[in-house]
């Protein structure tokens, strides 16, 4: 007879516990400054599936290696340019993610068989305590099941993971909430392929290069950065207008109300979990207002549009649904 194994997730914060669950080559959830992250050894692809059957991730979406320090950069990447250097001077460990030439030793199933390898130093302490411990980069997407919320605390990975891992390593609440810039240098140019809390100013001001917004071309090149990425249960919306009297349809509505924050960093820091508190509560939908779109702010709208599954607009007070 056949007996399904239901595995028990415990949320942890001890480092050794999870340590040796990596080195026995199992996924396990660790925090990071940015989003919590499902990680395994990047050098090892059966410990690496582990992660795409648990997310139940495409695996035509390529993972972010994690490294502790430079020694450990040369050892994956084939050729790191003077301005990547610098700007890994600037603001590493960071939340900045660098796409570049890969060397034999990363798996094509860390790339998804692109000859590239996005790569980044997390500064969550316990994480780097982590790496340098096991030797070893680990492969970490965002510890959510494909296609939803990225976790910003351990609850909320087990409210995502809870039956899928042995452990949460539990570092607290992300002191930033939104994913890593991704900025790719394996070519001629510096393009940004995802916005994140470093902003295109700050990489730009600190190398005085200019860095290209992507194009269709380079969402091809990084498949995972597809448009309805981050969606809840609960349809969202992005409103134009302040003042909707939500009369219309006898529906409830859920306001993700950023008037409360005094900073587009508190924003963003508490972007994920506000709609996923807001996702719980059963609303028919979740409307939302984007902010001024510079710095940080370019980030939260980014989440916003992938997180939105349509807009809204305004007809003599009545709501009228726009498809996407
Ligand atoms: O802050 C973060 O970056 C978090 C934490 C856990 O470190 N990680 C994260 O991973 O957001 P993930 O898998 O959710 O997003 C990685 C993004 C994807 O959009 C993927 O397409 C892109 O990086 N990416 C990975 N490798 C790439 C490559 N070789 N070329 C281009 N894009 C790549
Ligand atoms: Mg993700």
């Amino acid at each position: 007879m056949e007996t399904t194994e239901k595995i028990t997730t415990i949320i942890t914060k001890d480092i050794d516990k999870i340590c040796l669950d990596l080195m026995r080559n199992e996924a396990a959830v660790i925090p990071t400054e940015t989003v919590y992250g499902l990680a395994a050894k990047a050098y090892n692809p059966d410990a690496v599936l582990k992660i795409y059957e648990i997310k139940e991730r495409p695996k035509f979406n390529p993972l972010i290696v994690h490294i502790y320090d430079e020694k450990m950069l040369e050892e994956i990447a084939e050729e790191i340019p003077d301005f990547v250097l610098k700007l890994i001077e600037k603001f590493c460990p960071g939340p900045l993610t660098f796409v570049l030439k890969k060397k034999k030793i990363i798996p094509d199933i860390v790339t998804a068989g692109l000859d590239t390898v996005a790569v980044r130093f997390p500064a969550h302490e316990m994480t780097r305590e982590l790496i340098k411990q096991l030797k070893c980069p680990l492969c970490a997407p965002s510890a959510n099941r494909s296609g939803k919320l990225s976790p910003t605390s351990a609850e909320e990975a087990f409210k995502e993971l809870n039956g899928r891992v042995r452990f949460i390593l539990d570092g607290g609440k992300c002191d930033i909430g939104i994913e890593s810039t991704v900025i790719d240098c394996s070519g001629k140019g510096i393009t940004m392929l995802r916005p994140g809390f470093i902003s295109k100013e700050q990489i730009e001001k600190a190398i005085r290069r200019k860095v290209k917004d992507r194009d269709k071309a380079d969402a091809v090149n990084s498949p995972g950065l597809m448009r309805n990425h981050y969606a809840p249960e609960t349809p969202l919306h992005i409103i134009e207008e302040d003042n909707i009297k939500f009369v219309d349809f006898n529906k409830t509505v859920g306001k993700l109300d950023f008037e409360k924050y005094s900073s587009v960093e508190e924003i963003a820091k508490n972007l994920f979990k506000d709609i996923r508190e807001l996702d719980e509560k059963g609303y028919s939908y979740i409307v939302a207002r984007k902010v001024a779109d510079e710095g940080l702010g370019i980030a939260i709208n980014d989440r916003l549009e992938k997180a939105s599954s349509g807009k809204l607009s305004l007809h003599k007070e009545r709501i009228k649904l726009l498809p996407k």
